[in-house]
């Protein structure tokens, strides 16, 4: 496997020497199209060189391609209200700011109405507005801009020595002599479970690349900051050095499970992996996905069309009879020996200060995890 960028090259649409004169008009974006900004500017989401028009939006939404027929499976759009859009006309090249600091401009190529029930449907699944995703699609602005865009200034980071731009890690990969890196996503605190996972992959390949979603997550997930110290402390503890790298994947987390597993993976191909982690319900939430429907999703592409190759793991748990941890695959013992804790039952107890046991998650992720939140308002 190479670590060729999806579409074959490596965007980047970064130039901070951008003469902003000629863009008199201004979109102000929303968390998840700012993050998208970079990520695009950057080359996380090559071969897309900008918000989605049209043909390529409905070939995505209808049958997770580009236009040109290159996978991609979520849309990247940038919407704004009718009002905005009336200001907008095709040509136009338009600053793009966010909390009133201009990072970027987009040249307008269209303008469209999306239709956002099919858009939910093909791309979550449901159309139910409890689902996260599905909520925030309807609250976004009900036209979206297409175009090219220039990131024209770096944000600040949250995490700035965590953050690496993919050609930074690409070359850490080759500086390390790893050849097969896995990528791993993640959104919540790294458990016993997820460690499994990942050294059980870190067997068989060169080295780890534990890349947590740092963008917008729903409010009761855990924030990022304490997540990231839980990371440090796991990765200090318990992992070789010289095998793992962790940097940040700054994009917001949508909750489209199969459809942003693909979406996960392609972008973790674009920062140089060549092996992907995809566990039970990946980017799941509620029961809106069948627990491996994820990992079934791949199988609908050739392998030369994704070019990552997805690790796909069952249900991982510790059993109090193997004493060890293991999966339906390695375990003959019945259910009520496995320690299964759900998220929301792990995030309730330790907002209320209680353990959950060291069999499920590591005592120092948990004690850096119940210290954080005491300062986190939840
Ligand atoms: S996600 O929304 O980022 O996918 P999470 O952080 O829980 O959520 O999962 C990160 C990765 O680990 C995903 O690939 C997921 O499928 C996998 N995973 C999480 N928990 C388990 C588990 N108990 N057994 C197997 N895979 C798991």
């Amino acid at each position: 496997m190479s670590l060729t960028p999806h579409g074959g090259v490596l965007i980047n649409r970064v130039n901070e020497e951008y003469d902003l004169s000629t863009a008199a008009k201004e979109i102000e974006l929303d968390a998840i199209s700012f993050a998208d900004l970079e990520l695009i500017a950057i080359g996380g989401y090559s071969p897309i060189e900008g918000f989605l028009t049209k043909s390529d939006y409905e070939a995505v939404v209808s049958n997770m391609r580009l236009a040109s027929g290159v996978v991609w499976s979520l849309p990247i759009t940038l919407p704004v209200t009718k009002e905005k859009a009336a200001e907008i006309n095709q040509g136009d090249i338009v600053r793009l700011s966010y909390n009133g600091t201009v990072y970027g401009v987009i040249e307008v190529e269209d303008q469209y109405t999306p239709d956002k029930e099919k858009e939910a449907v093909n791309v979550y699944k449901t159309d139910d507005h409890n689902h996260p995703g599905v909520k925030k699609l309807f609250e976004r602005g009900d036209t979206y801009i297409g175009g090219k865009i220039t990131l024209t200034k770096r944000s600040e980071k949250p995490f700035p020595q965590f953050t690496y731009e993919p050609e930074e890690t690409r070359k850490h990969f080759k500086e390390n002599g790893w050849k097969t890196i896995v990528g791993f996503q993640t959104r919540n605190p790294v458990h016993r479970a997820h460690e499994y996972i990942q050294k059980t992959a870190l067997e068989t390949v060169d080295g780890l690349f534990l890349n947590p979603l740092v963008g917008e997550t729903k409010s009761d997930d855990i924030p990022a900051d304490v997540r990231m110290k839980s990371y440090q402390v796991l990765l200090n503890g318990y992992y070789p050095k010289d095998r793992v790298f962790l940097g940040v994947f700054p994009a917001a987390m949508r909750y489209a499970g199969p459809k942003e597993a693909i979406f996960h993976a392609l972008v973790r191909k674009n920062y140089g992996c060549t092996h992907f982690i995809v566990g039970r319900d990946h980017a799941g939430v509620g029961d809106y996905y069948g627990t491996y429907e994820a990992q079934e999703l791949f199988e609908q592409f050739t392998s030369e069309e994704i070019g990552i190759t997805p690790l796909k793991f069952e249900h991982s748990f510790y059993c109090n009879t193997c004493e060890a941890m293991a999966t339906p695959k390695t375990c003959p013992h019945d259910k009520s020996e496995h320690v299964i804790l759900s998220g929301t039952k792990v995030r309730t107890m330790l907002r209320n200060g209680e353990l959950p046991p060291s069999t499920f998650s590591r005592k120092e992720v948990i004690e850096t995890l119940i210290e954080g939140l005491k300062t986190t308002v939840s």
